[in-house]
């Protein structure tokens, strides 16, 4: 049985309660007790990367470290092609200290009106990382890709979801349901990575 296995819980390496919520029904078949990292306590690193891998591997090392136990972390954003890619690692940041993704979502749109774009290309990229306390730190990626469609429409998911809509599709993630985001999203994308390479399936 691989190291990550030999447990019975998991810390999640985040304090977004939306990821926790998605990563924990990612996560509930495989028989792990999940714990959140603001429940037990742990602090909320400062993400100093300018990568989404870079940011993920030090919130999952830092938990790892901080409570003993194996830690998933998840960094992710959103990337407009553009705005070469922003907001990206700066996707929480752009809804400032109050988490206002209303005032995110239309800074976005700004952005594309001032340079007059016609493309509403995007993307939604999420890295797991996955930290054993003993130090080895496996990485996953996973994309969406999509357009972006003004004005926000749809009360499910959080962050850029109301103007996110995945290809091939006409809602946007906050108009689907949570079993029908998890069916194509990033983060679900990335999170069959790493069931793969950890649990064989
Ligand atoms: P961070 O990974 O904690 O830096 O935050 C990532 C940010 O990207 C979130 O706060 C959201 O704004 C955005 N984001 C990541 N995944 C999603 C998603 O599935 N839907 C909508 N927004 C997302």
């Amino acid at each position: 049985m691989n190291v990550f296995i030999r447990t019975d819980s998991w810390v999640l390496a985040s304090h977004n309660p939306g990821k926790i919520k998605e990563l924990e029904a990612l996560l509930a078949p495989r028989g792990l007790t999940v714990l959140g990292a603001g429940a037990l306590g742990l602090p909320e690193p400062e993400e100093t990367e300018n990568s989404f891998s870079g940011n993920a591997r030090l919130k999952a090392e830092a938990a790892a470290h901080a409570s003993g136990r194996v830690s998933l972390a998840d960094d992710s954003g959103l990337s407009v092609d553009a705005l070469g890619g922003a907001p990206g690692v700066y996707s929480a940041r752009w809804a400032g200290p109050d988490k206002d993704f209303t005032a995110a979502m239309e800074r976005v749109r700004r952005e594309l009106e001032a340079k007059g774009a016609k493309d509403f290309g995007a993307r939604f990229v999420c890295v797991l990382a996955l930290a054993h306390p003993d130090g080895e730190t496996r990485l996953y990626e996973g994309e969406v890709r999509g357009t972006l469609s003004f004005p926000p429409r749809g009360e499910h998911g959080f962050g850029y979801d109301p103007v996110f809509v995945p290809e091939g599709h006409e809602l946007t993630f906050a108009q689907m349901d949570a079993a029908a985001k998890r069916a194509m999203s990033h983060r679900a994308r990335a999170f069959a990575a790493m069931t793969a390479d950890v649990f064989g399936a």
